[in-house]
Formats: structure tokens, sequence, C-alpha cells
């Protein structure tokens, strides 16, 4: 099977011009379309606003316009240097505070700096440069690790439930959660997927929907609300999710609604699969109560998809972007360096020393 969404570069370096370019999400499925961003500003804007979204690309995003907020410094001095880097990653940090992987990412990225402190300055960029192009390479290697083993737990034919967007374009290349449906494809497995739309801002259905039906998987689009009648019916056998930040107990934050599905799976006897690459495993998070759980405005809620509002003038509103799902609710954790099983205490530790 010829799978062309594969294809499509959610974030890239035009390394003639400059620019960090990036597939505007917010426009899918009705136009692919790419934006240039040059400044540190224009990388915050996109994140915030979800034009870059999903915890790997954010990372690599972020990563990149670390790189090219200091990209044209002229300061001649490390000290010089390391302050106005410094500036420029608390304002990428600032962007969006729930997926891990943009502090892991700008962290690593400060980390290389610090490593070529004894470089001149124009060499210290090179080596930033190059180390986001590794971050952005290595999430590839990673997604399709993540790929392999979730694709273990597995059956052609499966039906198979997801929420939200942990697809091709929300990673590098492959995604988390969808990773295992497109490794699948290429074997030949029938799944047969349901991809919850995921209100308010419309990722299952805009984007999961788009690309697995692009890559001729089947894919059947249900209300979020939808998600019980189908298990109830005996059509789903796995659950599959991405995350934004999985603590050290296990507990995961994933696009608001998860925690509701994972719920519902317990009762019905399904598998709970979250796919997280390490970067979005945080052990210096305890629980989920520990997780910052981004808060966004309620317009997204009552006006964004309808050109008049869908609710009455001035409704109070409460829009949490992610929810926390208990420890208690997932099957597995299933990461690049293998298959996490509870108590999570004592599994995910010990994929950070393979
Ligand atoms: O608000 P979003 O669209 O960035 O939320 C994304 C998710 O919740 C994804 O499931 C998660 O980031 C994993 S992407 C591989």
């Amino acid at each position: 099977m010829s799978n062309n969404v594969l294809n499509f570069q959610s974030v890239r370096l035009d390394e003639d011009k400059n620019v960090l370019v990036i597939l505007d999400q917010t426009v899918l499925p009705n136009s692919t379309s790419y934006l240039e961003l040059e400044t540190v500003e224009d990388v915050w804007d996109a994140i915030y606003k979800l034009q870059v979204r999903g915890a790997p690309a954010i990372g690599i995003a972020g990563a990149y316009g670390a790189y090219l907020g200091i990209s044209k410094s002229t300061c001649e001095n490390y000290e010089d240097f390391y302050a106005e880097f410094m500036k420029v990653k608390e304002r990428i940090a600032s962007s969006r505070p729930t997926a891990v992987n943009l502090f892991w990412a700008l962290d690593r990225m400060e980390a290389c700096l610090k490593q070529n402190k004894d470089k001149a300055v124009p060499e210290i960029i090179k080596a930033l440069k190059a180390e986001a192009h590794f971050i952005r390479d290595e999430d590839e290697k990673v997604c399709k690790a993540i790929g392999e083993y979730s694709l273990s737990l597995l059956k052609p034919e499966m039906g198979i439930l997801t929420h939200c967007n942990a697809g091709t374009i929300a990673t590098a290349k492959y995604g988390t959660a969808l990773a295992p449906l497109y490794l699948g494809a290429e074997k030949g497995y029938n799944f047969k997927v349901f991809a919850d739309e995921t209100r308010p801002l419309l990722q299952g259905a805009r984007l999961t929907a788009w690309e697995l039906n692009e890559a001729g998987i089947d894919v059947t689009l249900i209300c979020d609300n939808m998600a019980s009648i189908v298990m109830k019916n005996g059509w789903i056998d796995a659950v599959v999710v991405g995350c934004d930040r999985v603590a050290y107990n296990g507990d995961t934050a994933n696009k608001i609604g998860t925690s509701g599905v994972a719920i519902l799976a317990k009762e019905y006897g399904i598998p709970v699969y979250v796919h997280a690459p390490l970067s979005t495993i945080d052990l210096n998070t305890k629980t989920g109560k520990d997780i910052h759980i981004e808060l966004r405005p309620g317009e997204e809620i009552y006006k964004t998809w309808y050109e008049k509002p869908m609710a009455p003038e001035g409704i109070k509103t409460y829009n949490p972007a992610f929810d926390v799902t208990d420890a208690k609710y997932i099957t597995a954790i299933i990461t690049e360096k293998g298959i996490a099983y509870p108590p999570y205490e004592e599994s995910l530790p010990k994929l950070f020393e393979k």
C-alpha cells in the first residue's frame, strides 16, 4: 500500500532561507499549506495556536525555534551568547505548558550549547542547528520503534479506537499511537479504526481521520460521546492514544477526553495502550496531580467552527486542553525501549536504564 501521508513533514528547517517550515495543522483537512517561521515570536505563535501541535512536533519546533532565535546573534563572547539563548529558551517554553517534550528539547539545546562553550559563537550556532536536526531525526526512529512494539500487541482485523491525533504530523514521522496502524497496514492488516472527533479543536476529525483516510486505512469518524456505544457494540478491541506527559507513577496527561475513554474501556474490558516516547515520560513529575494542565480560551468551545456563536453571548466556560488518565486505567505504556506494564513506578525507570 502506498502511503503518501507519511511524506508530509510537519516541521522542517529550510536551510537556504533559514526559516522553519511547518505544515499548518489548523487548516487541515481543507488545505495542506505551509507556513514559514522566521522569528522566536513566529514560533511561539505557531505553537500556541496549534499550527504545529502534538507533543513530539512541539519539541522539534521548540528546538529549531531556539536555534533560529540565536542564529543571527551578534554576541562575541560565551556569557552574552548564553544569556541571549536563555531569553529565547524561556520565551519558547512559555508557549504551552503540558507537553514535556517542549522542555525536554529546549533543555537538550541548552546542554548542547554548554558542551560547546569553548568554541567561537558561530561554531556554537552550527552545533545548535545540528542538535535540532538530531532531535528531529531521532524522533522518526523512536516513533518507528514504538510502532513496532505496539504492533506486537495488535492483531489483524482488530477494531481500534483512538482519541485526538498522535499521527505522523504530530511527530517527525509515523506518529506514536498511529504508528502501529501504518506499520500494520504495510503488512496487510485490516484494522477498523474509530476516530473520536476530539472536541473542541477536532484533532480527531480534522487530522486523524484525514491521515488514516489518506493512507487507505479503514476509519470511521465518531463524536466523542459515541465511544461508549461502539465499545458496547463489540467493535473495539483496543484503545490506542498518545500522550503529552507521563508521570513517574504512570498517570498520563493526554488530550481532554482521554480519561473518559479509558474509564469506559475498563468497564468494557478493552485494553488501553498509551504510546510514549521516553521524551514524554517525566520521572520528576511524581503523579498526575503535579502535571500543569493548559487552560485555553472558552471561545474554542463556542465559536471556533461556526460563523455564529454556538452558545449564548457571555456564557461561562471551562476549557482544559488535557486531562489525566489515572495509571490504573492504562494497560501498558509503549515506548521505543519496550513496553512498560504496571506497576509503572518500577517499569518506567527501568526503561531509562536501557
Ligand atoms: O493540543 P494538542 O493537539 O497538541 O494535543 C495533542 C495530544 O493530546 C496528542 O495525543 C499528544 O500530544 C501525542 S502526539 C504524538
